[in-house]
C-alpha cells in the first residue's frame, strides 16, 4: 500500500515536472519563433533600431518578403518618423518600375504622401508617371477620380487630358478608353472648357452632323442642357441663347418657346431705342467677322489701316472699304454681269466715326431720336465704320430700291459665295435692331458668310457662337 502511495506520487511529481518542462519549452520555442522575424531581419542587415521600427509597425512579413528594400532602407535611415508610411515605401519599392534612384523615389513619395495622397495613389501615380509628370502633378489639384486619371496616363493621354476625364461621370473616360469614341472628337471641347458630364451629354443628344459642328464653335456653358432638350434646333440655337440670356425664357422651356416663334418681335413694336445698352467694345474688332450693333461698338477713333478705293467703275461714291472686301466685291460686282444683270455697285461704304455723327445727327433732327434709331446707327455703332460694309446699288438704281434689281435673288443666293451677307434681313429687325435694309451687305469671308447662309443667321446671332 505504502509503495503504490509512494509510486504515484513519484508519477504525479514526474509528470508536473514533465508539464513545467514541457511549458517552459513551449515558452521557449513560441519566444523562438516570434523572435523569428527578428533574426530574418536581422540576416537582411537591418540594424536593432530598423527591425524595432519595422516589428512595431506589423510589416515584418512584407519587408522579408520584399527585401533588399533599398528605398525602405532609406526611409528608414532619413524619416524614421514618416514610418507609418512604410507600407507604401515597400509595396512602391517592390513594384518600382521608374528609372528613379532611390532618392528621387523617396522624395517624390514624401511629397506625394504630405500632399494627402494615400499610399495606394501613390502606388498607381508612380507606376504610370514619369518624375516630371508626377511633380507637374503635384502642383494641380488631385484628380476627383484617380482610377481614371491614371488610366488616362496609361493610355498615353498628358496630365491636364486625364484631369479633364477624370471629371465628372467616368463613363465618357470608359468609351474613349474603350475606343467607343474617338479621343480627337473630344479635346476639341474639354480645350474649351466643357466638362466630361456635359461630353457625354452632347455626344448622346446631338446628331453625329451637329456634334461635329459645335466642335468648332465657343464654348456655350448652356448648351449640353439646351441639347438635351426635346426638340433641340441647332439652327435656332442662337435665338434660345438670346431669349436665355435677356430672362424672356426658361432653360427648360426655351427650345418649345423659341421653336413656336414665341422670341420674335414684329418690326413695328420693337423699341429700337432700348436695344442699346451695356455697350462695349469686342477684342475683336479689327476682324472680318467682328459683330458691330448696338450692344458692340468701334473705339471713336478707329480707322481700319488698310482702306482703298475700289477701281473705277465699281463705285458710285468715292467711299474705300478694307483691301479683302474691295476685292470680293469687284469680284461679286463682276459675278452680277457674268450672271447676265446690271453690274452691282458700291454705293456708300466705310465711314467714319464723325461722318456717321453728323449723318445719325441730321436723322435725329429730322425723325426724332427714336425714328433714328430704328435706321441709322449712333457713331460708334455703325458697320460702315469697320470698313467691311458696301451698300449696294446699280447704275439706273438707288441704293434705296435695290428690291427692284433684276438680279436682287442672285444677290441674295450668292453674296456668300464672295464672302458678304445682307446684314439687316426682313423678319430678324428685333435681333439686328434694325429695320430691313435690303442694300446693306457686310463682307465677313467666305466660310463665315456661307455658314450664316446656310443657317438663316445674322452676324449677331453667328457671334453668340463663334466670335
Ligand atoms: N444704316 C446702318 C444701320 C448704319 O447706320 O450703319
Ligand atoms: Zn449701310
Amino acid at each position: 500500500m505504502a509503495d503504490k502511495k509512494g509510486n504515484s506520487k513519484a508519477l504525479i511529481i514526474v509528470l508536473a515536472v514533465l508539464l513545467v518542462l514541457g511549458g517552459i519549452g513551449g515558452a521557449a520555442y513560441y519566444f523562438y519563433q516570434k523572435d523569428a522575424p527578428k533574426r530574418e531581419l536581422a540576416a537582411l542587415g537591418y540594424n536593432e533600431q530598423q527591425i524595432t521600427v519595422i516589428m512595431n509597425s506589423k510589416l515584418a512579413d512584407e519587408v522579408i518578403e520584399n527585401s533588399p528594400s533599398e528605398l525602405f532602407s532609406y526611409a528608414l535611415s532619413d524619416s524614421i518618423k514618416n514610418i507609418s508610411h512604410t507600407d507604401f515605401y515597400l509595396i512602391a519599392d517592390s513594384k518600382r518600375t521608374q528609372n528613379l534612384s532611390v532618392k528621387e523615389h523617396f522624395d517624390i513619395l514624401k511629397k506625394m504622401l504630405e500632399s494627402g495622397y494615400d499610399s495606394a495613389d501613390c502606388h498607381t501615380l508612380i507606376e504610370n508617371l514619369s518624375l516630371e509628370e508626377l511633380n507637374s502633378l503635384l502642383r494641380m489639384e488631385k484628380p476627383a477620380n484617380l482610377e481614371v486619371f491614371t488610366e488616362g496616363v496609361a493610355h498615353g493621354f498628358d496630365i491636364n487630358d486625364s484631369l479633364k476625364l477624370s471629371e465628372g461621370n467616368s463613363e465618357l473616360a470608359k468609351m474613349i478608353f474603350d475606343g467607343a469614341i474617338d479621343f480627337e472628337l473630344v479635346r476639341p471641347l474639354l480645350d474649351k472648357q466643357y466638362s466630361a458630364d456635359d461630353i457625354l451629354s452632347l455626344i448622346k443628344n446631338l446628331s453625329e452632323e451637329d456634334y461635329l459642328f459645335i466642335l468648332n464653335m465657343k464654348y456655350i456653358p448652356e448648351l449640353a442642357q439646351l441639347s438635351s432638350m426635346e426638340n433641340f434646333d441647332m439652327n435656332l440655337l442662337p435665338r434660345y441663347l438670346m431669349s436665355l440670356r435677356s430672362n424672356r425664357s426658361d432653360i427648360n422651356d426655351v427650345v418649345n418657346w423659341v421653336n413656336n416663334d414665341n422670341d420674335y418681335i414684329p418690326a413695328s413694336e420693337i423699341d429700337y431705342s432700348a436695344m442699346y445698352h451695356d455697350e462695349t467694345i469686342p477684342d475683336d474688332y479689327m476682324s472680318y467677322t467682328a459683330c458691330i450693333n448696338k450692344q458692340y461698338a468701334l473705339p471713336a477713333d478707329y480707322v481700319p489701316s488698310d482702306l482703298e478705293q475700289l477701281p473705277y467703275g465699281y463705285h458710285v461714291l468715292d467711299h474705300p472699304m478694307r483691301h479683302v472686301a474691295a476685292n470680293a466685291f469687284v469680284n461679286m460686282s463682276d459675278g452680277s454681269v457674268v450672271a447676265g444683270y446690271e453690274r452691282i455697285l458700291a454705293q456708300s461704304n466705310y465711314r467714319s466715326y464723325d461722318h456717321q455723327k453728323s449723318l445719325y445727327d441730321m436723322y435725329v433732327e429730322q425723325d426724332g431720336v427714336k425714328g433714328a434709331d430704328t435706321y441709322s446707327a449712333r457713331p460708334g455703332h455703325s458697320e460702315h465704320q469697320t470698313g467691311l460694309v458696301t451698300d449696294i446699288g446699280t447704275g439706273s438704281l438707288d441704293m434705296l430700291y435695290l428690291e427692284n434689281y433684276s438680279g436682287y435673288q442672285w444677290l441674295l443666293e450668292n453674296a456668300h459665295k464672295y464672302g458678304f451677307i445682307q446684314r439687316y434681313p426682313e423678319g430678324k429687325e428685333y435681333i439686328t435692331g434694325y429695320e430691313y435694309e435690303p442694300w446693306h451687305f457686310r463682307y465677313v469671308g467666305v466660310e463665315s458668310a456661307t455658314l450664316m447662309y446656310e443657317h438663316n443667321w445674322t452676324l449677331d446671332e453667328y457671334s453668340l457662337l463663334f466670335n
